[in-house]
């Protein structure tokens, strides 16, 4: 087992570059099932999430080849057998090939990924898209299998704009026969990105990044190369990590129109934030300022950064709230900032945090990918010294995590134990 050995109260300094989006390459490697032709990404982050994937396409009999920041996926050979649970469980993006097998051989059986720490995470919305697109599904034995004699395009309103099941319907939908629309779609920036990628490909598809997309149906599809977006929330975790330790760094390789949400609370908390077309600059004020803050989806605070803002709180002056609107269980890092000395007092989907003046270094552990980059930014913070484990969640989305901080100055290793 490692974990990550973190001395605290150095200001961070320098600059820092933005990899690919894991929430972009993870869907948009699923996509290229839709095609026999061959797929070259490039911008392609070095995470374990998209080594995961590269397993789940493999297993479906598509080949991957990761040469560096380049993804080939040739899928020329897939088919549409059933994924080990395993997998499923290991990696809960892996649900988005039920839209491209659906969609290329009108059928699919995926272990159900069931829920996850930070909540239940149904998939009523993805199901009931297929089915509005023609889809018989039977749920048994912890499978969900779907089939179909042909989809047919039709109107898809979501009760909720869940990014998963707009990506996994949209992708359904690519080849259905005539139109579809999507309304009440998600609008993050990476399924503008899955939009992007599919219309190279040869499909017809446009809304996405607004609440209602239009899909027209294709016949056929081609092969395509595309560069994957920046991780808005890699950047986010980098600037929440300037901010709290009172320090001066610029991010490259980013839109900061993705990140308006988060720049807005960042300068409410007292940061000088300076946006330019492709990079962020940010000073980190000498004490926070206490927040108000609600996750909601895209464009509004992304629950994806509410573990690293609840860092910042912990030592902010006066109190702040934080409303979790998305995931119901996502709180269970603040037990652990409270080990640091934190003041936290959850209610339901309420956060109340009370900043402190100083926070200290203990032995801690990351129950979520996210969890784990707010704990890390506490313990850049920290008097002393933070020990965090649970590095398999960190790994599947950062990428070289620990060298990006010390990159900036930060005292972080990572040791064997
Ligand atoms: C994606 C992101 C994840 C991010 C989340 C919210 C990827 C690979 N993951 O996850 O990092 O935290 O968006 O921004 O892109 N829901 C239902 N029924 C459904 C589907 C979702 O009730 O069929 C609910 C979920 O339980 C949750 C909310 O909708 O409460 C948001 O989920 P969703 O937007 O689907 O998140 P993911 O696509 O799983």
């Amino acid at each position: 087992m490692e974990r990550l050995v973190i001395v605290g109260g150095k200001k961070l300094a320098g600059e820092v570059t933005t990899s690919g989006a894991k929430n972009a390459i993870l869907p948009i490697m699923a996509a290229a099932l839709l095609t026999s032709r061959l797929c070259i990404f490039d911008n392609v982050p070095d995470l374990l999430d998209v080594k995961v994937m590269c397993r789940v396409l493999a297993g479906l009999g598509a080949e991957c080849r990761l040469q560096g920041r380049v993804l080939t996926v040739d899928a020329a050979h897939a088919e549409p057998v059933e994924i080990e649970p395993d997998l499923i469980r290991r990696l809960r993006a892996s649900n988005l090939v039920m839209g491209p097998l659906l969609g290329r051989f009108q059928r699919f059986k995926v272990a159900y990924p069931g829920g996850c720490e930070i909540g239940a995470r149904p998939m009523d919305l993805h199901l009931k898209g297929f089915r509005l697109l023609g889809a018989r599904i039977k749920e048994e034995y912890g499978f969900i299998e779907a089939e179909a004699e042909s989809l047919q395009g039709t109107d898809i309103h979501l009760d909720f704009p869940s990014v998963g099941a707009t990506e996994n319907i949209m992708m359904a939908a690519v080849l259905a026969e005539g139109i579809t629309h999507i309304y009440n779609a998600a609008r993050e920036p990476e399924i503008v990105d899955l939009q992007n990628f599919l219309n190279k490909i040869g499909a017809r598809i446009q809304g996405a990044g607004s609440d209602t997309i239009t899909i027209e149906g294709v016949k056929n599809l081609q092969g395509a190369e595309h560069s994957i977006i920046p991780d808005r929330i890699e950047a986010g975790t980098y600037l929440a990590a300037a901010a709290i330790t009172g320090g001066e760094i610029l991010v490259r390789n980013i839109n900061p129109y993705y990140l308006a949400s988060v720049l807005a609370k960042l300068r409410e908390m007292g940061a000088d934030v300076h946006p330019y077309s492709t990079e962020i600059f940010l000073r980190g004020p000498s004490r926070l300022r206490a927040v108000d803050c609600k996750t909601l989806p895209y464009p509004g605070f992304p629950t994806d950064m509410q573990p690293q803002i609840m860092a910042l709180m912990t030592l902010a002056e006066g109190t702040s709230i934080i409303c979790e609107s998305i995931f119901e269980r996502r709180f269970k890092h603040a037990s652990e900032f409270k080990r640091m000395g934190a003041d936290i007092k959850i209610e339901g989907c309420v956060a109340v945090v009370t900043g402190v003046n100083s926070l200290s270094g203990t032995c801690v552990e990351a129950s979520d990918l996210r969890a784990g980059a707010g704990l890390a930014l506490a313990g850049l913070v920290a008097e002393g010294t933070t020990y965090l484990e649970g590095l398999q969640h960190l790994d599947r989305g950062y990428e070289q995590f620990e060298a990006k901080l010390q990159g900036l100055g930060a005292r972080i290793w990572r040791e064997k134990i």
